[in-house]
This record gives structure tokens, C-alpha cells and sequence, in this order.
């Protein structure tokens, strides 16, 4: 059965949210949200803070692996920060070369490396050389910086520097998160490159997952955004793809989110500060909008409001649970 993957996603998907997801279940792995490395050599606590997971054996509480990601430009200092990574026990270590924000794109980071497949060689040789052939090493790409005239050399590129899979976010810098996604690139990368090949972008629905293997050729799919606005996809998806009926219940998946959101709220509470907790739990409601007219009136109901003992009171009122989990203990989960 193809792999289901959790993607990365700085500022949306930290360890609170992985916990949540992969509770529901149906990835097999998830990758962190990249650790920038520039100049220095990271101290653990670094890696700790994005991937606390690496203090559970770099896995989510349901038990699923978690790779950290790290974006830079520099060769060296990249192996360096990926042994010292090493001594903490990922999963696996992922490259990125595919982010488009312009602060990280102003120092040759991220996807601008789309440009020079060379430096990009440079880039996973010098990791390979550093990290023990046990640990997987991956990259994630874009199809370019302004378009795919180098896609192709960047993925074997990618390939020959020593990674054992590649995920290929299948747009360009320039095409942002504007669909559609270039599957049909996928199918084209896979030709030249010898070692699995994940496709990425645009999959929102069961029905979106079927049409990009198809057209990717690629039985693997990273899922974003769609995991985020529906929690229920990857174990949907797996459904299908072991020839079971799949209906959509929102009334009944939300009912299963209740509990879920109670507890992304406490662990939030218990993770950032009370200025901040708001926030977070606004943009996961913000994308669940999509797909649960529960959260449309829930984010309608916390919108404008700041503290977390009203916004507490607030997802009491629309049915979430929070006063019996409260304090959140492990082994109840
Ligand atoms: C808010 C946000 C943050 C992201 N952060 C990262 C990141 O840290 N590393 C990375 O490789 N990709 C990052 N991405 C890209 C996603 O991993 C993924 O490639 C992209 O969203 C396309 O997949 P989707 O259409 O399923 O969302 C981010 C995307 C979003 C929307």
C-alpha cells in the first residue's frame, strides 16, 4: 500500500497539531518544520524545540516516526548541524529546497537552490558524508524558481548526492500555492530518478489522492494543507485504498473532533503563552472552516476574542469537552 505523509508546515503543523493527527491515524510518517541553519552549529535544545518529538524516540505519542527537516545553503555547516542532529536520534533528516519565504530565499536558502543543481549535489553529498548510512536522508523540492527548466536536473541531482526518497512539492517558487499541482511533473522525475519519489500538492480529498497517484505515477503522497482542514483524510484514503466504502459524515467526524480539539487547546495553553495560545487555535479552526460548517460557527464565536479563559468558555458552549480532560495526562489519550 502507498505511504501517506504528513508535510511540514512552519507556523501551522507543530508537535501539538502531529500529536492530534496522527492520532486519528493513517500516516505513516511525518516531517518537522524546518530547523533554519545558518552559520552556526545548533545546540540540541534547537532541534528539541521544533521536534520534541525526538525525546520519544523521535516519534508522536500514536507511535508515528518523525524527520527533522533543515533548510540552508551551505554545505558544510549543513553536515555539521545534521551530525550534531544525529546524536539525537531522528527518524531522519530532511533537506529542504523548496520554501519560498523571501527571508529565507534572500540567503540563497529554501527554493532559490532550484537554481543550481550543482550546489544542490554539494549540498547532500557533504550531509550524506556526515550522517550514518542508517539514518534516511531525504530531500523536498519545488519544480523550480520561476519554472521546470531545471527540474529534472535538480532531481538528479538530488538523487546522486545520496538521499533514499524524494518528495516534489510539484510547483514552482513562482506558482506559490496558486493551483493546480503539476503531478503530471512527478511522473516526468520519477524516469530520472532511481529512489522513490513522493508526490505533493493540491490533495484535499480521497478523490484527489486517487487522481494523483494516478497522474504522478507515484503510489506515495505528502498531504499538507488537506490534513490540516481535514483530520479524517489519511484514514479515509486508507480506507479506500483497502477497498472499503467511504462516505463522509462531517456531523460525525466533527462529534470525533470535539475531543481532539479539546486537547489541541490544552496542550496549546500548556505549550505557549496566553498571548499567544489564541492564535493558534484560530488558524487550525480557520482551515477546518473548509470542510465543517461546526468550526465556521466556532471560529465565528472566537474571532475576536483574546483571552483564553473566554475562548475556553467559548468552545465549551459549542460542545468541546474540556473540563474532564483537563489536565491532559498521556495515558489517558
Ligand atoms: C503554512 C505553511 C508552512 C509550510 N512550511 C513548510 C516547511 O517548513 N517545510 C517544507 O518543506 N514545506 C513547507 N510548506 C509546504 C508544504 O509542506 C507543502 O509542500 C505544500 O503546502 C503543498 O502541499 P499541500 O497542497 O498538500 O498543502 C509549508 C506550507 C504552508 C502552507
Amino acid at each position: 500500500m502507498g505511504k501517506l505523509l504528513l508535510a511540514p508546515m512552519e507556523g501551522l503543523v507543530d508537535d501539538v497539531l502531529r500529536d492530534v493527527l496522527t492520532r486519528v491515524g493513517g500516516y505513516d510518517l511525518a516531517v518537522s518544520e524546518f530547523v533554519r541553519v545558518s552559520g552556526n552549529l545548533l545546540p540540541p535544545r534547537a532541534f528539541r524545540r521544533l521536534c520534541p518529538e525526538l525525546d520519544r524516540g523521535s516519534r508522536t505519542r500514536a507511535g508515528t516516526p518523525v524527520v527533522v527537516q533543515l533548510l540552508g545553503s551551505d554545505p558544510a555547516c549543513l553536515a555539521d548541524n545534521a551530525a550534531q542532529l544525529v546524536e539525537l536520534a531522528p527518524a531522519g533528516i530532511d533537506l529542504n529546497f523548496g520554501c519560498p519565504a523571501p527571508t529565507v530565499n534572500r540567503h540563497g536558502g529554501g527554493a532559490m537552490l532550484l537554481a543550481d543543481p550543482e550546489q544542490l549535489f554539494r549540498i547532500v553529498a557533504a550531509v550524506r558524508r556526515a550522517v550514518p548510512a542508517a539514518v534516511p536522508l531525504t530531500a523536498k523540492m519545488r519544480l523550480g524558481v520561476r519554472d521546470t527548466a531545471k527540474a529534472l536536473d535538480c532531481a538528479r541531482a538530488l538523487a546522486a548526492g545520496g538521499i533514499v526518497a524524494l518528495v516534489v512539492h510539484a510547483r514552482t517558487r513562482a506558482d506559490a500555492y496558486r493551483p493546480p499541482a503539476h503531478w503530471e511533473w512527478v511522473d516526468r522525475i520519477r524516469d530520472v530518478v532511481p529512489q522513490p519519489v513522493v508526490a505533493n500538492g493540491e490533495v484535499w480529498t480521497v478523490a484527489d489522492h486517487r487522481r494523483c497517484c494516478a497522474v504522478s505515477g507515484s503510489d506515495d503522497v505528502m498531504i499538507g494543507r488537506g490534513a490540516v482542514a481535514d483530520p479524517f483524510l489519511a484514514r479515509r484514503i486508507r480506507a479506500q485504498l483497502a477497498g472499503e466504502a467511504v462516505d463522509v459524515d462531517r456531523s460525525a467526524d466533527w462529534r470525533q473532533l470535539q475531543p481532539l480539539l479539546a486537547s489541541y487547546w490544552q496542550q496549546v495553553c500548556a505549550k505557549v503563552t496566553p498571548r499567544h495560545a489564541p492564535g493558534r487555535l484560530k488558524l487550525w479552526l480557520g482551515s477546518l472552516r473548509r470542510n465543517f460548517v461546526e468550526a465556521e460557527a466556532l471560529f465565528m464565536a472566537v474571532r475576536s476574542l483574546r483571552g483564553v479563559a473566554e475562548i475556553s468558555a467559548a468552545l465549551e458552549r459549542h460542545g468541546v469537552p474540556l473540563r474532564p480532560a483537563a489536565p491532559l495526562r498521556p495515558a489517558a489519550l
